[in-house]
């Protein structure tokens, strides 16, 4: 018996997770999806779960059971793998933290600066009320979470309940893929040595074939050569500060370190008649492929879902699902505790590192000391992150009004006292704790 709940089985990702479970369903013999949503999520996750169906039999494994269920119990109970995908307050709420950002000359993206901090406040509460449940009703299984903001709900759980959990992110997959691709190499051929925090981590070292590559890659930078991700603009780096940094930043470091360029970007989209900010892009994106998975003739995943940025998530997941089912010592770029990998961080503080997985979970690989331009920047992130998890747990209004204050995003403290006032208004249904 492989069971896995799918929490949040209503996205419009999840035909991505189920091809890749599909794919490797050899490694990975799942015998029952059990998704999970809210009720007024009902319509999508019966499509989802009819589009699941299809995939299976498509593929002749109609021997694997999908299951619809609106409450925790009946889902986790027995499971394997929890896998946590959910979006409290749906995409309006992140459509809103993204204008409220604009409206103070802020950015209020998904996971950095307001946006982050509000969408983690949502969500925290909602995450350690499955991690009560996993605990009781499936206290072997692991929690595979890929819930945003990634890095700090995966630290709230990891520090405020005993379930095991591991949280994921695409980044580090695609940027493999990205450098495997501008080396022109297999993927095998390269690796990448990862630390940071999620969406705050940096590759220090490319290796092809065993000889170090980063100057190269560093150098088809300085050339041009793009390395993002869907949902964020490719907005080019000076040569200088890539050659001065000597390691390749992620896409989100644009937002820290571009600002200006990424909030006048993200202005023009957000203006009158023009895209929208990126929630109101994937509002849209997601009504066309709801529209595409409620067609019975659709038995695969359409290719609509790769404008959306999380492409691969399904291959980290089902990777890393697979290293811990297999027992297999697989080296894979997860978010855990960092038990002394990276130095000047608390054993407890969730990072982001290469580790090798097998059957007890993820072991963080020795990193060491971060250079002190990285380190700046992760240790006040990583404050605004603990101050933001006190916050959401305790309800407190001055650990928030700290942690806004200690994202460099927000910067003064006006600025943070009226984002507050606002992010706790317009959130109110979301945040019982307040
Ligand atoms: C990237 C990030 C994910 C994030 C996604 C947003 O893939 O790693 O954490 O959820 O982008 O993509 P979207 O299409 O929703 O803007
Ligand atoms: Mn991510």
């Amino acid at each position: 018996m492989l069971k896995m709940a799918i929490i949040g089985g209503g996205s419009s990702y999840s035909p991505e997770l189920v091809e890749g479970i599909i794919n490797r369903y050899a490694q990975l013999p799942v015998t029952e999806l059990a998704l999970v949503d809210v009720e007024s999520g009902r319509e999508k996750v019966n499509v989802i779960a009819d589009l699941t169906r299809r995939m299976l039999q498509q593929n002749g494994l109609e021997q694997v059971t999908v299951s619809v269920h609106f409450e925790l119990d009946d889902a986790i109970r027995g499971a394997r793998f929890v896998l946590t995908q959910l979006r409290v307050g749906q995409l309006a709420a992140r459509a809103a933290d993204e204008r409220l950002g604009l409206k103070y000359g802020r950015l209020g993206q998904e996971t950095t600066g307001v946006g982050g901090f509000a969408k983690a406040l949502r969500t925290i509460p909602v995450m350690l009320n499955i991690a009560r449940k996993v605990e009781e009703l499936a206290p072997d299984a692991f929690i595979i979470n890929f819930t945003n903001p990634a890095g700090i709900v995966t630290e709230a759980v990891s520090r405020y309940s005993n379930a095991k959990i591991i949280g994921l992110c695409n980044v580090p997959v695609n940027t493999h893929h990205m450098i495997a691709g501008m080396l022109d190499a297999p993927w095998d051929d390269v690796q990448l040595r990862f630390a940071g925090l999620n969406h705050l981590v940096w590759v220090h070292q490319v290796t092809c074939r065993g000889e170090d590559a980063t100057k190269q890659v560093i150098e088809l930078l300085c050339d041009g050569q793009s390395l993002t991700m869907n949902n964020i603009k490719d907005m080019p780096w000076s040569p200088q500060f890539l050659r001065a940094l000597n390691a390749i930043p992620c896409p989100y470091h644009r937002y820290y370190w571009q600002t200006p360029q990424m909030l006048a970007e993200e202005q023009e989209k957000a203006k009158n008649g023009h895209e929208g900010t990126r929630a109101e892009q994937v509002m849209k994106v997601e009504a066309e492929l709801f529209a595409l998975y409620a067609d019975p003739d659709l038995a695969h995943k359409p290719e609509q879902l790769s404008f959306r940025g999380g492409a691969y998530y399904s291959e980290v997941a089902v990777e890393l699902i697979s290293a811990i089912h297999n027992n297999s010592g697989k080296n894979l770029v997860v978010n855990c505790r960092n038990n002394g990998a990276i130095h000047g961080l608390p054993d407890d503080a969730v990072v982001e590192v290469n580790c090798l997985v097998d059957a007890q979970g993820a072991h963080p690989l020795m990193f060491g000391e971060l250079p002190p331009l990285m380190n700046g920047l992760t240790q006040q992130i990583k404050a605004f992150e603990r101050l933001t998890i006190e916050a959401a747990i305790h309800g407190d209004r001055n650990q928030a009004l700290l942690a806004l204050l200690g994202n460099p995003l927000v910067g003064d403290v006006a600025t943070a006292e009226a984002l507050l006032e606002e992010v706790l208004t317009l959130n109110k249904p979301w945040l019982p704790q307040f």
